[in-house]
């Protein structure tokens, strides 16, 4: 069953854009109840026969999917007028129009779900112009997302100085700093820690000079009070320098970024099975935002179609546990949406998640099936590593191989994982290069990106691969058959205390490397 799109309860008119709008004929659904009566609901939907893995499995088609794709492509460009080009980044009119989508879907579904969106604030940033002079030598330097402009947005002059260790206690900073432009080693603990540092030391900019060969790129992540302008930058650029300062030289330079820091409202979507056990839920979610450059039907519309689809073909079953699907906003400034939802469970339903499946990225056009390594030895919460054992199984008996990728903060499983909540998921790779064996397990082309459209304005309608779809598909749909039917034998939830806690990954923070596409350190 294939919910026929119509655009125009979404779009304001005069923006409908072409023919394309009209999706491919599949039947109408009416909706079962009328209203919103739970108990009818319940009553209605519980003589569905009950579900498991194989059967939801089934239900997969590769061109409801693809119909789906089309919708989405077609909503992107609703963002054409105001950035040129089709996006369905946070604050545009492709995003608005997929959130409307999703929830127009989900409530043609006779109120198998009960359907709510969370409201938050997303930072969202822009660097309009930047430039760093160390010594005599204008610099290839990359000013971190989210940082803030110089001194009112104009360049500073000052001298360079070095800061001691890597930057991470505020005790590194001597008083040489203070007025002149930090040079920070990368590494230990965070961007945003280490230009926090360099701002309450009175430093007018911060440049983080990499602990390994390569340029920087990176994200400040949440603005705080005392960050200043902030780059990354190879270390070749600043070892001369710093051999100067060393010998007790004076070197200037000057640091430039103009850049702005804004707030918008933007929303998550959440949907609940009305049937099974509300206190025991499979939750899932894929992202419902693109990044600016393009419409995202890669990156996340395969992850996020899959999650709908997914939902779709549920509501022709019955479920002995309640299975909650999310649609996150903001995972391209920063895992925003996901984070925010995680942060802010309270202890209560956080216990009701058992865990937290991540679909990002489902059907790249050089794919790899990959797994995330969620593991009990990285101190990831006890049932990830069950959850990756069971994508394990799931590729076999699908008859196809799989790798293992880093489960390093890439995509929305952080605040879960955080939030002491067992997660994973699975993925066909981003910008990363497939090598030669990787084309013997799946075929494609070696030395190329698995997604050779990551991030760009070519991330359309023929940035897919179908098969790789298909399969991921399926396997999603197992995974929510399977655990919206029973949690036998996986890791009951016990509250985490700090005890528990500090037994599972000590007393820090598990470090992620990412906070979605960017470095945070
Ligand atoms: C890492 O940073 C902490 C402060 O955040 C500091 O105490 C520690 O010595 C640093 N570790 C290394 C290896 O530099
Ligand atoms: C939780 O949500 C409320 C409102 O929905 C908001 O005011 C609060 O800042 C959120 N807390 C966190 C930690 O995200
Ligand atoms: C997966 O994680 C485990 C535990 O940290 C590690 O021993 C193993 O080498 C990892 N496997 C891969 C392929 O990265
Ligand atoms: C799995 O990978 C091996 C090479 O490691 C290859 O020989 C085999 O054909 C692959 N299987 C499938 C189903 O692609
Ligand atoms: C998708 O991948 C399969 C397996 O590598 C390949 O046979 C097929 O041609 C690919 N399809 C597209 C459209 O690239
Ligand atoms: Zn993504």
């Amino acid at each position: 069953m294939y919910v026929k799109f119509n655009p125009s309860v979404l779009l304001p008119l005069g923006l409908l854009v072409s023919s394309t709008l009209s999706s491919p004929a599949f039947p109408q659904q009416q909706p079962l109840v009328p209203g919103n009566d739970l108990s009818a609901a319940i009553r209605i939907h519980s003589k569905k026969p009950p579900v498991d893995a194989e059967s939801l499995a089934a239900t997969i088609k590769t061109k409801n999917l693809l119909a789906r794709a089309k919708d989405l492509y077609t909503i992107a460009h609703i963002s054409e007028h105001e950035y040129g080009h089709p996006t369905r980044v946070i604050g545009s009119l492709g995003h608005l129009g997929t959130v409307k989508y999703v929830q127009q879907v989900l409530g043609s579904l006779g109120g198998y779900y009960s359907v709510s969106e969370q409201i938050f604030p997303a930072v969202s940033g822009n660097i309009y112009e930047s430039r760093l002079v160390l010594g005599h030598h204008t610099v290839p330097a990359s000013p971190m997302s989210l940082t803030p402009p110089t001194k009112n947005k104009e360049p500073v002059f000052a001298k360079l100085a070095a800061v001691a260790n890597d930057g991470c206690s505020e005790t590194d900073f001597g008083d040489d700093v203070k007025g002149a432009i930090a040079l920070i080693k990368r590494g230990n603990c965070s961007f945003s820690k280490k230009s926090e540092n360099a701002g309450k030391a009175g430093a007018v900019a911060a440049v983080v000079y990499n602990n390994e060969p390569g340029s920087v790129s990176g994200t400040l992540g949440t603005p705080l009070e005392h960050h200043v302008a902030t780059f990354g930058i190879a270390a070749q650029f600043v070892e001369p320098i710093l051999e100067e300062l060393k010998a007790g030289k004076e070197v200037d330079g000057s640091a430039y970024i103009d850049s702005e820091v804004k707030i918008i409202k933007t929303k998550n979507v959440i949907a609940q099975t009305v049937l099974g056990d509300q206190d025991n839920c499979v939750m899932l979610g894929g992202h419902s935002d693109s990044v600016e450059e393009g419409p995202g039907v890669n990156d996340d519309g395969s992850g996020s179609i899959t999650v709908l689809e997914v939902a779709v073909q549920l509501a022709k079953f019955s479920v002995n546990n309640c299975a909650r699907f999310a649609w996150w906003s903001g995972e391209e400034e920063g895992l925003l949406g996901s984070t925010y939802y995680a942060e802010n469970l309270s202890a209560e339903e956080n216990k009701k998640i058992r865990l937290f499946m991540d679909y990002d990225m489902l059907a790249s056009v050089n794919f790899a099936y990959q797994i995330y390594n969620a593991t009990d030895a990285e101190g990831d919460p006890k049932g990830s590593e069950e959850l990756r054992n069971f994508y394990i199984e799931g590729y076999k008996n699908l008859g196809v191989n799989y790798t293992f990728i880093p489960f390093d903060g890439r995509s929305d499983y952080v605040g879960f994982i955080e939030a002491g909540i067992p997660a994973g998921g699975i993925a066909t790779g981003a910008e990363g290069i497939k090598t030669p064996e990787e084309v013997e397990m799946f075929g494609g082309r070696a030395g190329e990106w698995y997604d050779p459209c990551y991030h760009q304005l070519c991330d359309d309608l023929t940035n897919l691969n179908e098969t790789a779809w298909n399969v991921n598909a399926r396997l999603v749909a197992k995974s929510v058959g399977k655990y919206a039917e029973s949690f036998e034998g996986f890791p009951k939830r016990t509250l985490e205390t700090d005890e528990v806690r500090a037994e599972r990954i000590g007393n820090e923070r598990k470090k992620w490397k990412y906070r979605g596409r960017k470095l945070v350190m």
